[in-house]
C-alpha cells in the first residue's frame, strides 16, 4: 500500500488493474476476446516463420493488446483522487510502450516492402493502417502536450481550458480503437494470413478481436464524453 493523503490511499498498480481492467462482466470479456485472438494468433506466427515479416504482426498484435489494455485501465469512474492519478501514470507507461510496438511493427512491413520492391498502401488493411497509426501520433501528441509542456497555456489558452478538452482525447480514443481493431481484422483477408491459417484460426482471431473491441466501446462512461450528464 502506498501514500496516504487527504484525497485516498495510493492503491498499488496490482489494484488499479484489478479493479479496472478485470473487474465486471465486460472487462472479463475483453480479456478473454484478447487472451483468445492473441493466442491463436500467436500460434500461426509461431507455426509459419516468414523471416523479418513475422515481426510485423508480432509487435502490431502486441500493440493493440498493450493500447486496449491502456483503455481497459482508466474506464471505470475512480473512487478517489489517488486511484485516478495512479490510473493515469499507469495508461501513460503502457501508451508509450504500445505506440513503440505499434512503430516498430510498421517499420518492419515498410522496411520488408522496400526490401521486396513491393507497392506500398495497395490493400484496404494497409490504408486502414496507415489511419490507425495517424490516429495513435495525434492522440498521443495532444495526450502529450497537455499533460508535459507549457504549450498547452499558448495553444489552448490556459490548464482549465485544456482539461476541458479531455473528452475530445476520450472521443478520438475510441475512434483510434475502432481503427485498432478493424486493420488487424482487414488483414485477416491478406494473401498472407489466408495462405498460411486454417478458415477456423482466421475466425477466432476475427471473433476474439471483435469481442474485445465491442466488449471495451460498451464500458465507455458516456458522461465521461460529456455526452451526458450525471
Ligand atoms: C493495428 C495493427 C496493424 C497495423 C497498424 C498495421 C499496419 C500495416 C501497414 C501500414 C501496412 C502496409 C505497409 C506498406 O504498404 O508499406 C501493413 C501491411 C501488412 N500487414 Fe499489417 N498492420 C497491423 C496488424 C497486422 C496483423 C495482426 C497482421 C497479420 C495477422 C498483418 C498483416 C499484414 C500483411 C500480410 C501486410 C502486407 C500486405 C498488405 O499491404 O496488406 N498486419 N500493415
Amino acid at each position: 500500500m502506498g501514500r496516504s493523503d487527504t484525497q485516498g490511499v495510493t492503491p498499488s498498480a496490482l489494484q488499479v488493474v484489478g479493479r479496472n481492467s478485470a473487474g465486471g462482466v465486460a472487462a472479463v470479456v475483453v480479456q478473454l476476446g484478447l487472451i483468445v485472438s492473441n493466442a491463436v494468433l500467436w500460434r500461426v506466427l509461431y507455426t509459419h516463420p516468414a523471416g523479418l515479416f513475422t515481426y510485423h504482426p508480432s509487435f502490431q498484435s502486441l500493440a493493440v493488446l498493450g493500447f486496449l489494455e491502456g483503455i481497459l485501465l482508466l474506464q471505470p469512474q475512480p473512487p478517489n483522487a489517488a486511484y485516478k492519478r495512479k490510473g493515469l501514470q499507469l495508461h501513460q507507461v503502457v501508451q508509450y510502450t504500445s505506440c513503440a510496438a505499434i512503430v516498430a511493427g510498421a517499420a518492419f512491413i515498410v522496411y520488408n516492402k522496400v526490401a521486396h520492391g513491393a507497392k506500398h498502401f495497395t490493400t484496404w488493411h494497409a490504408k486502414s493502417g496507415l489511419v490507425t497509426l495517424t490516429l495513435i501520433f495525434l492522440q498521443i501528441s495532444f495526450g502529450a502536450v497537455i499533460v508535459y509542456t507549457p504549450l498547452q497555456r499558448l495553444i489552448f489558452r490556459g490548464e482549465d481550458r485544456a482539461k476541458k478538452l479531455w473528452k475530445y482525447h476520450r472521443m478520438s480514443g475510441y475512434l483510434t480503437l475502432f481503427f485498432l481493431i478493424l486493420t488487424p481484422l482487414l488483414a485477416l483477408a491478406s494473401d498472407w494470413v489466408r495462405q498460411n491459417s486454417s478458415s477456423a484460426e482466421r475466425w477466432v482471431v476475427g471473433v476474439g478481436l471483435a469481442v474485445a473491441g465491442v466488449g471495451a466501446l460498451g464500458r465507455v462512461q458516456t458522461s465521461k464524453l460529456g455526452l451526458k450528464t450525471r
